[in-house]
C-alpha cells in the first residue's frame, strides 16, 4: 500500500459510521447552519459561497478568518480531519478575467492556464482550497444563459482548455499555498437542457455523448482533475447525479479517475423530483451508488446513510469508498499539515499589477473583431469621437457572470478608461442610452456604441427565449446608424447574439464578450490600435433565434445544404449558414494561405500536413491556423468538419510561415455503429484555414490494416 493510502486506511479505521457519513456532507455557510456541526465531525467541505448563490452577487468573499476559524473547529473535532473549503472561483477571485467564454475564444490554453493560475494564487489568500471550475459543458444553444461559462462548441478546444485549466488551478502539486483543487463540471450533458432552459432535461445520443460532450472531461481527468461535479440534468431519463454508468462505469472504469464527485447543489435530494427516488433515503442511496461522493448541501447522506446502512440498504463498504476518496483528496491538497492559511498573504498576492496586466492582455486577445468596413478600426484620424450606450459608465457590468469576488471599486470606469487610452488631440464625449446620443451624433465624426447585455442576463438559470439584443437597443443602433457617420459597435454579452440586422446597419463590429476587470482599458487599447483584437469565434453566431440549435460540426444530411433543389434542409424566411462560423474573426492585418502539403496521401502512423500563412496586411497580427478533417464515408454519419488542432502564429507584414500538424490516426476515431471506438478506414478531406467554413482543401487515406 503506498504511503498515503496506508494513511487513509488507518484514519478510516478510526471512525465510526456517523464521522464517515460527516466527510460526505458538504454544508454552506449560507443556509441554516450550526458551525458546531464542524467540531462535531458532521462537515467534510464546506461551500462558502456567502449569499453571491447564483454568482449574480459580486463583492461578498468571505475573509481568511472566519475560513481559519472554521479550520479550528475542524482540529477541536475527535480525529481533527481538515475542511475542504470550495467556491466557485470561475474566472478570476479579485482579479476577474473576462467569462470563460470569451477566454475560449482567444483559442490560448496557455493564457487560460496563467489565468487559472491567477485565481488559485489570490483564492487560496483567503482560505479558498478547491474550486468549482473548470465548467467544460459543450454548449449548442446559445439561448442557454451558462454557455457564459464554458468554452463553447467544440470538443477539442474544449478539451484543451480543460487540461490548461486544471494545470493553472491546481499546479503539478495543489499542496502548494496557491494551488486549488479543481472541479470538473457539470458532469454531464447539462448543455443539451432543451430548449435553453436550464435544468431542463436533455436528450443526447450515446456516439454524440461520447464524441462531443465527454471528450473535455476525459482531458480533465487525464489532467489529474482532483474533483468532478455531478449536473443537474435528467439526461436520457437518467438524472445525471444517479447515472451509475456515467459516474463509475466510465469516469472510473474507462478513464480511471480517482477523486471524487460531488453533486451539484442540492442535486442529491432533486432526486425525488425528479421522480427517480420516493423519498430522501432512497435518493441518497441512488446517488451513492451511482459514485456521488459528496452531497452538496441537501443533507440527505447526513440524515439518511446511517439508517440505511443499519438497515441493510447501503453497504458500509460503499461509503467507506466515498471516503476514502474524500480523505485522499484532503491529504493531496496538503490539508492535514496545514490546514490554517496564513493571514498576511493578501496584500501581496491580492489584484497585483501582473495579475491586471494579463487580464488586460486577454481581454484584447479574447475580443473578436466581426466586421470591419474599409479598416474603420483601429481608430485614426477621428478627432471627435462620440461614445453612447448602457455600458459607457460600466464597471463590474464588464465583470459577466460569476464574479462573487469582484469589486466594483477596482474597475476603471469605461469612459474613464477610454480617456485614458485614446490619443492626444482626439475628443471624446460621452452620451447614455437616449436621444441626447442621437443629437450628439451630428456632431461627431466616428460614433462608437456600447451595447449588449447586462451580466444579470447570462449565467446559471439566466436562459432567452429571444437572441436578439435587449429590447430597444436594436431601434437605438439603427437610429444612430441612419444619421450616416461611421459607427463602430461594440456589444458586451455572455452569449452569441443575434446581431444580424445591426451588423448590416454598421461599418465595425467588436464583440468584447464580459471581459473583466480591465475590460475598459482593453477596449480603449484595441480601438485605437494600441493592441489588436486576437478573439476567434469558439461558438456559431445564428442569424435568428429560431435557426437554434446551429453549430459547425453538424451532419451532411441526405439533403445537404449547398446542393441544388427544392428539397433540401433549409427555413423557407431565412438563409442557412450562419452569421459568423466557428472560428471566424477578423484582426488588424490580413492572412493569406497557400501551398497545402501532405507528406503522403496515405495516412499509416503519422501525417504531416502544413500550409503557408503570409501575413498580407500592413501590421504586424496573430492568426489562429486551423486543422479540420471530414471523415467522408463511415459506418455512423460523420460531421461535415471536426477541429484536429489549432496553432496560433504572429507573423510580421509580408512575413510568411509554413505551419505545419502531425495527424495520427487515433484523432480519427470515433464511436461506431457497433458502439466501440476507432478509426475506419477510407478516404478523408482536410483544410487548414482560418475558420470552420474557409481553408485549402487536401484528401487522404486511412488504409485497411
Ligand atoms: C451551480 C454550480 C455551482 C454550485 C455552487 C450550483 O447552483 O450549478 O455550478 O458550482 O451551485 O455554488
Amino acid at each position: 500500500m503506498p504511503e498515503d493510502e496506508s494513511f487513509i486506511h488507518h484514519l478510516l479505521s478510526q471512525m465510526t459510521l456517523e464521522e464517515k457519513i460527516g466527510q460526505l456532507n458538504l454544508e454552506s455557510p449560507d443556509l441554516a447552519f450550526d458551525p458546531e456541526m464542524i467540531r462535531q465531525g458532521k462537515v467534510g467541505a464546506l461551500l462558502n459561497a456567502s449569499g453571491a448563490l447564483t454568482g449574480q452577487v459580486t463583492g461578498q468573499q468571505g475573509s481568511v478568518e472566519t475560513v481559519n476559524h472554521f479550520q479550528r473547529l475542524a482540529q477541536e473535532s475527535r480525529l481533527k480531519i481538515p475542511l475542504l473549503i470550495g467556491r466557485d472561483v470561475i474566472h478570476g477571485y479579485r482579479t476577474i478575467f473576462p467569462i470563460p467564454l470569451a477566454q475560449a475564444a482567444a483559442f490560448d490554453p496557455a493564457m487560460s492556464q496563467a489565468a487559472a493560475a491567477v485565481a488559485a494564487r489570490e483564492a487560496t489568500v483567503e482560505g479558498i482550497k478547491w474550486t468549482f471550475a473548470p465548467m467544460l459543458d459543450i454548449a449548442r444553444d446559445p439561448r442557454w444563459g451558462r454557455i457564459a461559462e464554458g468554452n463553447g462548441e467544440d470538443p477539442l478546444l474544449g478539451s484543451r482548455l480543460a487540461e490548461a485549466l486544471v494545470r493553472g488551478f491546481q499546479g503539478k502539486d495543489m499542496a502548494r499555498p496557491d494551488k486549488l483543487v479543481a472541479c470538473a463540471k457539470h458532469y454531464v450533458g447539462y448543455g443539451a437542457a432543451e430548449g435553453g432552459r436550464d435544468y431542463e432535461s436533455g436528450e443526447i445520443a450515446e456516439p454524440t455523448l461520447r464524441d462531443v460532450y465527454l471528450p473535455p472531461f476525459e482531458s480533465a481527468v487525464r489532467a489529474g482533475v482532483g474533483t468532478v461535479m455531478s449536473a443537474f440534468i435528467d439526461l436520457n431519463g437518467v438524472p445525471a447525479t444517479a447515472n451509475r454508468r456515467l459516474l463509475t462505469e466510465v469516469l472510473r472504469g474507462e478513464w480511471g479517475f480517482e477523486g471524487f464527485v460531488v453533486s451539484d447543489w442540492e442535486s442529491v435530494a432533486e432526486l425525488i423530483y425528479h421522480g427517480v427516488a420516493g423519498d430522501r433515503a432512497h435518493a441518497a442511496a441512488l446517488a451513492l451508488h451511482a459514485g456521488v461522493d459528496m452531497d452538496m448541501v441537501s443533507r440527505a447522506y447526513l440524515d439518511t446513510l446511517a439508517e440505511s446502512v443499519r438497515q441493510g440498504r447501503v453497504p458500509v463498504a460503499k461509503i467507506d469508498e466515498a471516503v476514502r476518496r474524500i480523505l485522499r483528496i484532503k491529504q493531496r491538497a496538503g490539508l492535514f499539515e496545514n490546514p490554517l492559511t496564513d493571514p498576511s498573504r493578501p496584500a501581496r498576492d491580492l489584484l497585483t499589477p501582473s495579475a491586471r496586466q494579463l487580464a488586460r492582455a486577454f481581454a484584447c486577445q479574447s475580443m473578436v473583431l466581426l466586421k470591419n468596413e474599409g479598416d474603420l478600426l483601429p481608430l485614426q484620424g477621428f478627432r471627435r469621437i462620440l461614445v453612447a450606450g448602457p455600458f459607457v459608465h460600466a464597471r463590474s457590468e464588464l465583470f459577466g457572470t460569476w464574479s462573487p469576488d469582484g469589486h466594483a471599486e477596482d474597475v476603471t470606469p469605461l469612459d474613464e478608461a477610454l480617456r485614458q487610452v485614446a490619443p492626444k488631440g482626439v475628443s471624446l464625449r460621452f452620451a447614455e442610452y437616449n436621444d441626447l446620443a442621437l443629437h450628439l451624433t451630428h456632431e461627431a465624426d466616428v460614433v462608437i456604441l456600447l451595447m449588449g447585455e447586462h451580466p444579470i442576463r447570462s449565467g446559471e438559470n439566466s436562459n432567452v427565449s429571444d437572441l436578439r439584443l435587449p429590447p430597444g437597443q436594436e431601434e437605438f443602433i439603427a437610429a444612430v446608424a441612419a444619421l450616416g457617420k461611421p459607427v463602430v459597435l461594440v456589444i458586451f454579452a455572455g452569449r452569441p447574439l443575434a446581431i444580424t440586422r445591426p451588423v448590416s446597419q454598421v461599418q465595425a463590429v467588436l464583440y468584447a464578450w464580459h471581459p473583466g476587470i480591465e475590460g475598459g482599458a482593453a477596449l480603449g487599447e484595441v480601438l485605437f490600435g494600441l493592441a489588436a483584437p486576437g478573439g476567434r469565434l469558439p461558438v456559431t453566431f445564428p442569424r435568428a433565434t429560431g435557426q437554434v440549435p446551429i453549430y459547425y460540426n453538424h451532419k451532411n444530411s441526405g439533403r445537404p445544404l449547398g446542393r441544388d433543389g427544392a428539397f433540401l434542409t433549409r427555413y423557407n424566411d431565412l438563409i442557412s449558414a450562419p452569421l459568423f462560423p466557428f472560428g471566424y474573426g477578423l484582426t488588424y492585418t490580413t492572412f493569406a494561405y497557400a501551398s497545402l502539403r501532405l507528406s503522403s496521401d496515405v495516412l499509416h502512423d503519422r501525417l504531416e500536413v502544413s500550409a503557408e500563412v503570409t501575413n498580407t496586411g500592413p501590421r504586424p497580427g496573430r492568426e489562429v491556423v486551423q486543422l479540420y478533417v471530414r471523415d467522408l464515408v463511415g459506418s455512423l454519419t460523420r460531421p461535415v468538419r471536426e477541429l484536429k488542432d489549432f496553432q496560433a502564429v504572429e507573423l510580421q507584414p509580408g512575413e510568411t510561415r509554413r505551419v505545419t500538424f502531425v495527424l495520427r490516426p487515433e484523432q480519427l476515431a470515433f464511436t461506431r455503429a457497433d458502439g466501440t471506438r476507432g478509426v475506419e478506414p477510407g478516404r478523408f478531406h482536410v483544410w487548414i484555414g482560418p475558420d470552420s467554413q474557409r481553408g485549402l482543401q487536401g484528401e487522404f487515406e486511412y488504409p485497411f490494416r
